[in-house]
């Protein structure tokens, strides 16, 4: 069951990453509102990518918070059709509830940030994605300055209790590439954070 602080980070969520979700729209746009075929957005959140969608994508978001789903749900899919399943990417019975090979698409934005197990989750993902389906990715990392990346790792327990799990020094490019994804389209920008962006396919 829910905690109330899962209720409250939910329900405060998109308030509180206002300011710096103006920073991501063309990014999100630039990733999402090209997407056709069955989609998995992954711990889908409040729903921020769902205005990005367009006609051509059947979604089915995965997320673990109730309250988050609950959010979510008030708003607007532009897509063709949204199927919700409450677990994680990192489940053992997620292979009951979705297929193996099944994914054009998966889109994973500020998520693996905060998954229990990234390198479970990249594994998972491979498994999902049809042998020529991409991962879309949007995700901030650990800087690449040291006296920021100090910084992170002395802030990171803190901010790990006060957001619900997120982490703000993992090298989440390099676990992509350890985890068998190459990048067909890969940038890095700095951002209040640093960010990687990309499409990629299975190795
Ligand atoms: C920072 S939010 C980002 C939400 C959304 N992806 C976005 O771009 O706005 C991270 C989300 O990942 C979800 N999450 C955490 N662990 C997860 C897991 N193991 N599997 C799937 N989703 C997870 C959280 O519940 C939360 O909704």
């Amino acid at each position: 069951m829910a905690s109330i602080y899962n209720k409250l980070f939910a329900k405060f969520y998109d308030l509180f990453m206002n300011g710096f979700e103006k920073g991501l729209v063309k990014n999100r746009q630039e990733l999402v509102s090209g997407l056709k075929g069955r989609v998995l957005e992954v711990g889908s959140g409040t729903g921020v990518n769902f205005e990005f969608y367009n006609e051509d994508a059947q979604v089915v978001a995965i997320e673990p918070s109730t309250p988050m789903i609950r959010v979510s749900k008030a708003k607007q899919c532009h897509c063709q059709s949204i199927d919700f399943l409450n677990i994680s990417i990192t489940d053992e019975v997620l292979f009951e509830h979705i297929e193996e090979q099944s994914f054009d698409f998966i889109i994973s934005t500020l998520v693996l940030c905060t998954v229990n197990n990234p390198k479970q989750a990249i594994l998972n993902y491979k498994k999902l994605l049809k042998p020529n389906g991409k991962l879309v990715v949007l995700e901030h990392i650990h800087s690449s300055k040291k006296t920021h990346k100090r910084l992170q790792n002395f802030a990171n327990p803190f901010w790990n209790v006060f957001s619900e799990g997120c982490n703000l020094n993992r090298n989440t490019d390099k676990l992509l590439l350890e985890g068998g994804f190459k990048p067909l389209e890969h940038k890095y920008f700095v951002r209040s954070l640093k960010w990687v962006q990309g499409v990629y396919e299975k190795d």
